[in-house]
């Protein structure tokens, strides 16, 4: 069996980059009377798989992907830059820095996914990343967050994801009640190997819509919106996300919070 690979496993397990470049293009028409968005930030981008969707989209898209840490970059680089034509490749420019340096490049869309922004676990800290993007997004920009919630986030749990040659697993570790702070990892299994304990590890605080709301407000967002994931007639996700203003009680739920600049 070849050498494990973390990154790759991951991609498999938690990104379906495709699917997302559609989504926040929707979004933006949705939100923009038809409109197209042209330039993507993928703030926390990590491997930017989602810069390298988006560019796929449409040949007068271009990314800009943003992290700090150079060794998702580089794999990035190496294993879904190379995939690429030439021409896509020139449309993406990818930061080493941290997405709260002065002067970044602006977007017409920011994308903050896969809740990396739970990282920002004091109030003030999150509002000026909030802040921040505001001033990134040009006029008619969106901020496209995703969130996840529900009583199941609110106790140690683990859920295991069984694939045809590997299983993943999200693991809450803790939930502490009085301060929304929460530990993950993920940890991997390949059939016929010991399980890889804490692969990624996660130090989060779960930000609720309502408080995630109340911060682009302040931040200067003019409105925010929320989508909601529709379901099957077994009543689980199915994956198609509709803007709503209700919610709907459930035990875990995945919703997109897009702030809108004016
Ligand atoms: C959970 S991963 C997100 C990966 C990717 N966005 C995805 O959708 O799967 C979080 C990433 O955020 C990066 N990061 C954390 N804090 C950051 C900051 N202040 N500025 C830039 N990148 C940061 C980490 O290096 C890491 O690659």
């Amino acid at each position: 069996m070849k050498d494990f690979d973390k990154y790759e496993y991951y991609q498999k397990a938690v990104q379906s980059p495709d699917a997302d470049s559609e989504f926040m293009a929707r979004v933006y028409r949705e939100l923009r009377e038809g409109r197209e968005a042209k330039t993507l930030v993928e703030d926390f981008c990590a491997a930017f798989a989602l810069c390298c969707e988006w560019v796929k989209l449409d040949d007068d898209k271009d990314a800009i992907g943003i992290d700090l840490d150079p060794e998702p970059v580089a794999y990035g680089r190496d294993h879904y830059l190379t995939e690429l034509s030439e021409e896509q490749k020139n449309r993406i420019k990818i930061l080493e820095a941290n997405v709260m340096e002065k002067d970044l490049p602006k977007g017409d869309i920011i994308a903050a996914l896969n809740f990396s922004y739970f990282g920002f676990k004091e109030r003030p800290l999150l509002l000026d990343y909030f802040k921040s993007c505001y001033h990134r997004l040009h006029d008619d920009g969106l901020l496209i967050l995703d969130c996840f919630g529900g009583p199941a986030c609110m106790e140690p749990n683990e859920h295991e994801t069984e694939y045809d040659d590997f299983s993943y697993f999200w693991d809450q570790d803790t939930y502490h009640p009085l301060s929304n702070h929460a530990q993950f990892y993920i940890h991997f299994k390949r059939k016929g190997e010991k399980k890889r304990k804490k692969v990624f590890s996660y130090d989060w605080r779960l930000w609720s819509i309502a408080e995630l709301k109340d911060l682009l407000q302040e931040a200067g967002f003019s409105k925010s919106v929320i989508y909601w994931e529709g379901t099957d007639e077994d009543g689980d996700g199915d994956g198609n996300y509709t803007l709503t203003e209700d919610g709907e009680q459930c035990e875990s739920y995945v919703a997109y919070v897009i702030g809108i600049k004016s």
